[in-house]
């Protein structure tokens, strides 16, 4: 049975931690007795347990996909995130993310398409040269981040596939281990496993969706989705699934997790939009990462989160307050 907790995106602002209290916990772990005893403050690590980074991989950069703003620091993209199979903090992932096995990998395709069946993940990505592209990230909680993605665009793949005239919709789904993901085994996990997305088809065509394999010129870290992930960046973040188990084409439209825990504030679309706030909090805002007391470095939101040019047709006949 699942207790229902609200996720922390869900909490109102004023009940999330201050980021001045969060830097001064942060400064304290950093060189104290706190780290040499071993406590643990969710959200937080210790300096000691920076993230490693993974295997180099060979890519050529897209400099027609890249925006040409300051990426966020490593050590920023790989220990703040969200992985609630880890955990609902923000250092959960990086900090429990190790206890998953990523190799060897497979995916299941199903559903509406010529190409069923069972890949190997190496088999799935073989025929394909890897791209960089540094994409800008905008969360439904207000934070973003640009970040230089390693990866595949999505249509390539999922053309390889050969979707059927019937497949009007492109589900995801993340791996399901309760051994191996420790907020799978919580009692008060506000999520019905497994993790799952979905995107409309010509969505998941658009020539920006990008299934990421690394970040940072090497393998992803295990906290942001290893081995392979969607990245979706005219959306909020909550759309762009981790560790993809399986991919489904099918007619009808997927339930997707965030929809199904609280439908009136987070639809399918999903399009970061500063017209629509969440009922909850302002989207017009966001705080780019890294951020700190000082410098909180609060900016504009923009529409599509600044991918408006190409993919805003896809929307031209719908009401998007409506289709949030
Ligand atoms: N995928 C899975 N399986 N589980 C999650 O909790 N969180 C989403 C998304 N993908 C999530 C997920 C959210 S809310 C965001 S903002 C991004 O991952 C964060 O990606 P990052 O941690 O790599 O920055």
């Amino acid at each position: 049975m699942f207790i229902k907790k609200r996720p922390s995106w869900a909490l109102s602002q004023s009940e999330i931690t201050p980021e001045s209290v969060y830097l001064n916990r942060r400064q304290f772990m950093s060189g104290s007795v706190a780290v040499a005893a071993g406590l643990s403050i969710p959200g937080l690590l210790p300096a000691a347990e920076l993230p490693v980074q993974g295997k180099s991989l060979n890519f050529v950069p897209m400099p027609d996909y890249s925006t040409a703003e300051e990426k966020t620091p490593f050590k920023d993209v790989a220990q703040y995130n969200n992985f609630y199979e880890f955990g609902t903090g923000k250092g959960d992932p990086a900090r429990y993310a190790e206890e998953m096995t990523v190799d060897p990998w497979s995916l299941g395709v199903e559903g509406e398409c010529e190409q069923p069946g069972e890949y190997a993940l190496e088999d799935l990505l073989k025929p394909h040269e890897y791209q960089e592209r540094v994409y800008r990230l905008r969360c439904v909680e207000a934070w973003s981040m640009v970040i230089p993605w390693i990866g595949v665009p999505l249509a390539d793949i999922l053309k390889r596939l050969q979707p059927t005239s019937r497949a009007k919709y492109v589900y995801f789904e993340t791996l399901h281990d309760p051994d191996q993901m420790r907020g799978q085994r919580s009692l008060f996990s506000t999520i019905d496993w497994p993790y799952q997305e979905g995107l409309r088809m010509d969505e998941a065509m658009n020539e920006l969706s990008f299934l990421a394999v690394g970040l940072y010129g090497k393998t992803l870290p295990k906290q942001n989705g290893a081995p392979i992930r969607l990245v979706v960046p005219w959306k909020y973040g909550f759309k762009s699934i981790k560790s993809i188990v399986k991919i489904r084409f099918q007619e009808e439209r997927p339930e997707t997790t965030w929809e199904m825990i609280a439908p009136q504030e987070y639809g399918f679309y999903a399009n970061v939009n500063p017209e629509v706030d969440h009922p909850r909090w302002s989207q017009k805002r966001e705080r780019r990462l890294p951020s700190g007391l000082l410098s909180p470095n609060w900016m504009e939101t923009v529409k599509f989160n600044g991918y408006g040019e190409q993919v805003a047709h896809l929307y031209k006949d719908m009401d998007l307050r409506k289709f949030f």
